[in-house]
């Protein structure tokens, strides 16, 4: 129907007629002349319609917000003193011949330009919401940037391969999403955490390069940056190590970052291993746009009198380290507390700290509830290791060691935005090295950091010696304090990726039962691979510099794992539940059933 976009009619088109198509954006009336700003997808043009041309200007005076129109105009200069310099558009307006009115629209839920609509409604009348200028932003950037990433992928030589929705389960750390078997009542497919083990199959398989833009699907706690559904660009190569994946990796992010963004990324990517993020920064996806560190205090504490310090120093499980606020010295009493209250939510008991009120005047120059518990050169190592300067005040942090690094990584980051010390740049880092499983102290075993198909540097003997200091071949890549992609060297000798099992509590019969085909397949001649998946929800987030992965996904669930358009999940009729073969322990609303 139409000859342009609204939002490409230019200058160029002076006194061309043009056939536009789009939504009634805004309408004035100035007593004779109408006035409507046309939105598409490409923007917004304004179109005048004149009584000179009645059935038009008849059908102009009906329109009303979000009726689609047709219009056939011929463009033309805007007087002086009503070019609109923010608009693509501004400089030319269109006279209309004809108009059209192609639909009518309800009163819109909510005003589009409005910034304080609930997410609730926007959710509820998505396909409203996704018309404003906003939105419409981000669904073209996700666009654009899936079309790079193919482009990229396919020209390096890596095929397209989809894998199955209907599947067994992938262990990602997160729940499954199950879906009943009709055919095979009482047994259930899950839907995959990842396309994981597929891929490793298709490596098996030699296919040597596989990607693909898959939609995976966890049921875990919901946050700004997860979803029980998202996107991942899922990337899988034969014959390759760690350098080899991540120099690739790292080269389509960089060039990503310049096509779209015209930004220039580092190059190389600077990489810190697990252990030194986490002794820096608390955290293994630390904000490098942030200057604040960690300092250690353990071996200066040993012997002090305060026993909350002493102990942590002593105990190996326990860490005790300082962080500085530059400028913190302002900080009051409340402020101190709510940061106190801030570190609780990570399990700290507390949160000592010292203010320097002038660092020239030694421990006189000092004010903290704890000073008098600390000797003289347990205050000069304080001071010289933190650099604290007059107005600096000094945070500690005494606990086990993960309740040390959640709690300090976490201020670290709160107080770095709320003092204004966030570089405004892109800081990505590889961070290395994991180790191969982490000591879960509630069901007292041996769990995988990663996934169990990671392989350890180490070999197998060694692995099983000493879990505890396996290293694995794994690799993350980190923007701005945002995990945006995983991934490792897989195992791929059918002998240690028994062993890792064995470690992780899976026996042999349970290994063969949900991991079988993966071990059969290991057998087959499986190459060395390795691959990695990018979250492309959170890289589009971060482009778009939205806080919340929902505002770039069209029709996303709520916190709460639910869709207010659809009001999915909804219950299903007694029949389908029958040829299921499902019964309901507790129908809604009522008792639990007898048993
Ligand atoms: P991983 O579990 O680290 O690795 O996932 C890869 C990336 O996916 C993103 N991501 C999510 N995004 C939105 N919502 C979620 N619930 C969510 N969970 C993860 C993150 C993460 O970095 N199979 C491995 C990859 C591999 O080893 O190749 C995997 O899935 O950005
Ligand atoms: P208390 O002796 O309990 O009054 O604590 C003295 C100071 O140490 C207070 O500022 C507490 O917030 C702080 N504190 C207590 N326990 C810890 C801890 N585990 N780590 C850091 N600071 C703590």
């Amino acid at each position: 129907m139409r000859s342009h976009y609204c939002g490409d009619v230019t200058e160029d088109l002076i006194d061309q007629e043009v056939t536009v198509c789009g939504w009634v954006h805004h309408r004035r009336d100035h007593g004779g002349v109408i006035f409507i700003d046309l939105r598409d997808r490409a923007g917004v043009l304004q179109i005048v319609i004149d009584p000179d041309t009645p059935a038009a200007f008849a059908l102009a005076e009906r329109a009303r917000s979000e009726y689609v129109l047709l219009a056939r105009a011929k463009v033309r200069h805007r007087p002086a003193g009503t070019i609109n310099p923010n608009l693509g558009t501004g400089k030319v307006e269109a006279l209309v011949r004809e108009l059209e009115i192609l639909n009518t629209a309800n009163t819109p839920p909510f005003q589009l330009d409005d910034p304080n609509v609930q997410e609730e409604t926007r959710l509820r009348y998505r396909y409203m919401d996704l018309r404003t200028t906003r939105m419409r932003d981000n669904m073209l950037l996700r666009a654009k940037v899936a079309r790079y990433f193919r482009r990229f992928l396919d020209d390096a030589g890596f095929l397209d391969i989809e894998t199955p929705v209907l599947t067994k389960a992938t262990p990602e750390g997160a729940r499954d999403y199950l879906v009943p078997s009709r055919v095979h009542n009482g047994k259930f497919f899950a839907l995959p955490q990842s396309p994981q083990l597929f891929k490793q199959l298709l490596m098996v398989a030699g296919f040597d390069r596989y990607y693909q833009i898959v939609r995976c699907f966890r049921d875990e706690d919901l946050r700004a940056d997860r979803q029980p559904e998202f996107t991942q660009l899922d990337i899988e190569m034969s014959f390759v190590d760690e350098q080899a994946v991540t120099a690739l990796m790292e080269r389509m992010i960089r060039e990503l970052f310049k096509e779209v963004q015209g930004v220039d990324l580092p190059n190389p990517f600077p990489r810190i291993t697990y252990a030194e993020a986490m002794h820096r920064f608390g955290s293994d996806r630390p904000d490098m746009r942030n200057p604040l560190e960690l300092v250690e205090l353990a071996d200066v504490m040993r012997d002090i009198e305060f026993k909350v310090f002493a102990a942590a120093a002593n105990n190996p499980n326990c860490r005790i380290a300082a962080l500085k606020a530059p400028g913190g010295n302002a900080l009051s009493r409340s402020q101190i507390d709510a940061y106190t209250e801030f570190v609780g939510i990570y399990g700290a008991k507390g949160l000592a700290y010292i203010k320097v009120n002038d660092a020239a005047a030694g421990r006189d120059g000092l004010q903290s509830p704890i000073l008098k518990f600390l000797p003289d050169n347990v205050v000069e190592a304080i001071m010289t290791r933190t650099g604290a300067v007059t107005g600096d005040l000094i945070f500690f942090g005494a606990d086990e060691t993960r309740v040390v690094n959640a709690a300090l990584g976490a201020l670290r980051d709160k107080v770095a935005a709320d003092l204004g010390l966030v570089a405004n740049a892109w800081r990505p880092i590889w961070v290395v090295d994991f180790p191969m499983f982490d000591w879960d102290a509630d069901s007292k075993r041996w769990v995988a950091l990663h996934h169990p198909f990671t392989a350890p540097h180490e070999d197998a003997d060694a692995v099983v010696a000493n879990p505890g200091a396996a290293l694995s071949r794994a690799y993350d890549m980190v923007l701005n304090g945002s995990e945006i992609g995983g991934g490792s060297i897989r195992i791929h000798h059918q002998h240690m990726q028994s062993k890792v099992f064995g470690l992780l509590g899976i026996g042999e019969e349970e290994a063969r039962e949900k991991f079988g085909f993966l071990l059969d397949a290991l057998q087959f001649g499986a190459p060395p691979h390795g691959g990695i998946a990018f979250g492309l929800d959170r890289l589009v987030m971060l482009m778009s510099g939205e806080r919340s992965i929902r505002e770039v996904i069209a029709f996303p669930k709520t916190q709460t794992a639910s869709c207010p358009l659809t009001a999915a999940p909804t219950p299903v009729g007694e029949l389908q539940m029958r040829e299921l073969g499902i019964r309901l322990r507790r129908a809604e609303g009522a008792p639990p059933a007898q048993s």
